[in-house]
């Protein structure tokens, strides 16, 4: 286990169906104007906003409520939340929905008592708060298991008018508070959401597990909950409401982003990088923009970091070696990996995400660089995009 660290996280879970008694202690700990953040709706069709603001009337706090968080949150929206939690002075910013509406509320927390301009602050220049500056608690009640943003500090934006998709990963004092994980919470998701947020874990997992080669036990860690998100995946594409596929795959969720796994590890995170700028360009779901260039990003990066993709092959996919090089068997990894892509019905190309190939140059020259095994450059980007096209 090479590389040192610290470790800390602050965030309390309360994992389970017992929400209205988790919420109401969850909420013993902070003042009475409590922002209540949501998305589009969701939570008004499937119930979760009537046992929300229950248990806020029970504890007997202040609603002030901020609706329409869209998924990949702009500016323009941020813009909105930062002065409505700033001119009613909440005391919490609780967020219920999935990442979108978790990320915005971080955004919002931070923003609001900053003088100045946040969007540049935070997210161009990548500031964190004055010690200073008041930052507003945040909570969440989480309802799409996938980004992890309820145990993390990270908080994606979209600047629209510059097709810009960025994110900030906020230190401590922005990682929620607590978080109500029920796995029942999952179940009214439409089937694409479902498999965009699996999608999404293994690929937080695969960013951080193809980098470096020392004997890591994060690396254990990592394929065990591979493991986990692989078999419950395919339990829950056939049968949705299956808790105890939904429910591995939320805890899945939440241990795939939350530090834990960065533990000694450089990461990768070009997948990320190029699936926001796509994200930026289309607003295509997050989980869907990771799945369609995964398959020919690996391909392309597997000769600089074969033994590993070897490994991932024989460990997580269980592919014998029976006689095959260690470039056979790293190639059949990553066909498992674009067989089980097409077996969840996420995306395989980015030709279904609405890119041509006349995007190729302007979404390749707007990323992001960095990369694990290898420093990726534009050119690079070029030809994982042109081969991810069908
Ligand atoms: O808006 P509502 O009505 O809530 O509907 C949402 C939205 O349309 C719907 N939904 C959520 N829970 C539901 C539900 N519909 C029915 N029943 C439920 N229980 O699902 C749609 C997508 O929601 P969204 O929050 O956008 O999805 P997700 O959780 O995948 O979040 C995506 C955002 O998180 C960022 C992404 O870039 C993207 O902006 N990420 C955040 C990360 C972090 N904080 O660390 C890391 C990730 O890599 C990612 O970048
Ligand atoms: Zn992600």
């Amino acid at each position: 286990m090479l590389g040192n660290f610290i470790y800390y996280n602050p965030t309390k879970l309360y994992f389970g169906t017992e929400v209205e008694k988790n919420l109401s202690d969850a909420l013993k700990n902070f003042g009475k104007r409590v922002l209540l953040v949501y998305g589009g709706g969701s939570i008004k069709n499937n119930g979760i906003y009537d046992t929300v603001t229950k248990v806020l009337k029970e504890t007997d706090k202040e609603i002030i409520e901020l609706s329409g968080v869209m998924p990949n949150p702009t500016l323009t929206k941020l813009l909105e939340g930062i002065k409505v939690a700033k001119d009613n002075d909440v005391d919490l910013i609780l967020a219920v929905g999935g990442g979108s509406t978790i990320d915005y509320s971080k955004g919002v927390a931070a923003g609001a008592w900053y003088d100045g301009n946040a969007w540049e602050n935070f997210w161009v220049k990548q500031n964190e708060p004055a010690a200073d500056q008041k930052v507003i608690p945040v909570g969440s009640v989480l309802t799409l298991a996938g980004t992890g943003s309820e145990m993390n500090g990270g908080s994606v934006i979209t600047d629209e008018e510059h097709k810009l998709k960025l994110g900030k990963v906020f230190g401590e004092r922005l990682i929620p508070k607590f978080a109500i994980l029920n796995p029942e919470y999952t179940f009214s998701l439409p089937q694409n959401q479902m498999v965009a947020g699996i999608f999404d874990i293994m690929s937080h997992l695969m960013e951080q597990y193809f980098s470096g080669d020392d004997d890591s036990t994060t690396d254990y860690i990592i394929e065990g909950i591979m493991r986990s998100v692989i078999a419950s995946s395919r339990v829950a594409v056939k049968d949705p409401h299956n808790y105890e596929a939904r429910s591995n795959i939320m805890w899945c969720a939440t241990w795939a982003l939350n530090t834990l796994l960065k533990m000694g590890k450089k990461g990768d995170w070009m997948v990320h990088m190029i699936a926001h700028t796509i994200g930026a360009f289309t607003h295509a779901t997050h989980g869907m923009a990771l799945s369609a260039i995964s398959g020919a990003y690996y391909r392309f990066i597997m000769k600089f970091g074969q033994h590993r993709f070897a490994r991932f092959a024989k460990v997580v996919w269980e592919i014998p070696s029976d006689g095959k090089t260690e470039s056979e068997l790293a190639i059949a990894g990553i066909e498992a990996l674009e067989n089980w892509i097409k077996e969840i019905g996420a995306a395989s190309n980015v030709s279904t995400l609405g890119v041509t190939s006349d995007m190729i140059d302007e979404i390749a020259e707007a990323t992001i660089l960095g990369g694990g095994y290898k420093q990726i450059t534009i050119d690079d980007i070029k030809e994982i995009l042109k081969n991810s096209l069908k």
